[in-house]
């Protein structure tokens, strides 16, 4: 069985900011209190869809890989923002990307979508029925957002990241990975009032709703017992880790984990402040990041680790290849908006507010 590795990254994160004091303009919270308990200074709001992110995303990926898009066998999308039911995500993106000769199909597994992405085209790679496969986490979590449940409102931004996966010739790639739902508490962090229970409800918000307290408490656990169970399989030691790009839904439960594997700092990767949770998008963009500042050394041992709706969690140990800087560039990008992240957020809030009969 052949190993798969990470041979290119990309990322596209949308021009529109939304910070804190912006805000505090519009519902009652702080900086202050949003900084203390999450982490967050700012993230991005998409004047876009869900589709043109990952694409954007994507072709970087494939460039970094020194690939065509012609070349991509298999294209996964892990997202819980998917711009439509059917088709799925990853169909919309193949032409945006140009990956015509690409097998496509979407992971929802919320936050834990990359690493559950991971997990499908390494087994892929493993039996030989993928070679090059485009794995991509975006998000259009703006969507979801309520403004007037602040609980969540100050959490959640838009984004994507991509990584091309490939088997290994080095000795690199993924030693060990885990997975794990707990169906049982899927009512903690939901989006309902969509699909088909939904169906016929002309009013329906589908409204993000957590129970932040108690998805906390699980995640603390379940993300540090995921990460040391992926180095154990793997054969190394806590020692061993290089380091650890955690999903980035709150400071406070990183620090636990990293405290759980008794981690210093300095070997955890955190971009939260820039993004809040971007769900599947964040360990992808969090990668991207890490190359991008030569935080990754050649044959670095790295592992991710993620916990999300569901409720759902995994980790992946991996040994990174000895090509730590990208074969080529690309040129995609967005199309340009002149509106803020406030404005994008309150037109979205007048639309949920005319769905409800309010305007
Ligand atoms: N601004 C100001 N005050 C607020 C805000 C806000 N945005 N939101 C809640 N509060 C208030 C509450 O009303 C409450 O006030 P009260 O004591 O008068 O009732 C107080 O702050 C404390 O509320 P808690 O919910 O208990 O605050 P907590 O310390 O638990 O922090 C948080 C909330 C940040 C959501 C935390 O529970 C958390 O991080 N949970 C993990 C959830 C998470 O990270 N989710 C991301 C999704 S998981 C995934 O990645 C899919």
């Amino acid at each position: 069985m052949r190993r798969a590795t990470i041979t290119g990254w990309g990322k596209c994160t949308p021009p529109a900011v939304l910070s804190n004091e912006d805000l505090e303009a519009v519902i009652e919270t702080s900086d202050e209190w949003i900084t203390t308990r999450t982490g967050i200074k700012e993230r991005r709001v998409t004047h876009t869809e869900t589709s043109d992110m990952a694409a954007v995303a994507g072709r970087h990926a494939i460039a970094a890989a020194g690939l065509q898009p012609a070349d991509i066998d298999l294209l996964i999308l892990a997202t819980c923002t998917p711009d439509r039911i059917i088709p799925s995500a990853a169909s919309m993106v193949q032409p945006k990307v140009g990956a015509v000769n690409a097998a496509c199909l979407d992971i929802n597994a919320a936050c834990s979508g990359f690493v559950y992405g991971l997990s499908v085209a390494n087994g892929m790679i493993a039996v030989g029925a993928a070679k090059k496969v485009l794995l991509i986490g975006a998000e259009k979590l703006s969507s979801l957002l309520d403004i007037e449940d602040r609980g969540t409102a100050v959490l959640f931004g838009d984004g994507a990241g991509a990584v091309v996966i490939e088997p290994a010739t080095d000795g690199a790639g993924v030693l060990a990975l885990n997975l794990g739902t707990d169906g049982e508490l899927a009512g903690i962090l939901t989006v309902s009032g969509f699909g088909t229970e939904a169906l016929g409800d002309t009013t329906s918000q589908y409204s993000l709703m957590m129970d932040g307290p108690e998805v906390f408490r699980n995640a603390v656990t379940q993300m540090g017992d995921a990460a040391a169970r992926a180095v154990a399989d793997a054969g190394l030691s806590l020692d061993d880790v290089d380091l650890l790009i955690p999903h980035q839904a709150n400071t406070r439960i990183i620090d636990a984990t990293a405290r759980r594997m008794k981690l210093p700092p300095e070997k955890v990767f955190v971009n939260i402040t820039g993004y809040g949770n971007t769900s599947a998008a964040s360990i992808p963009i969090a990668l991207t990041e890490a190359l991008e500042s030569d935080l990754v050394r050649p044959g670095a041992v790295i592992v991710f680790v993620a916990f999300g709706g569901g409720l759902t969690w995994g980790a992946a140990c991996m040994r990174f290849g000895e090509r730590v800087t990208p074969l080529g560039t690309s040129d995609a990008r967005l199309t340009p908006t002149t509106s803020t992240g406030l404005e994008l957020l309150m037109e979205r809030q007048a639309e949920r507010r005319r769905r409800r009969g309010m305007a």
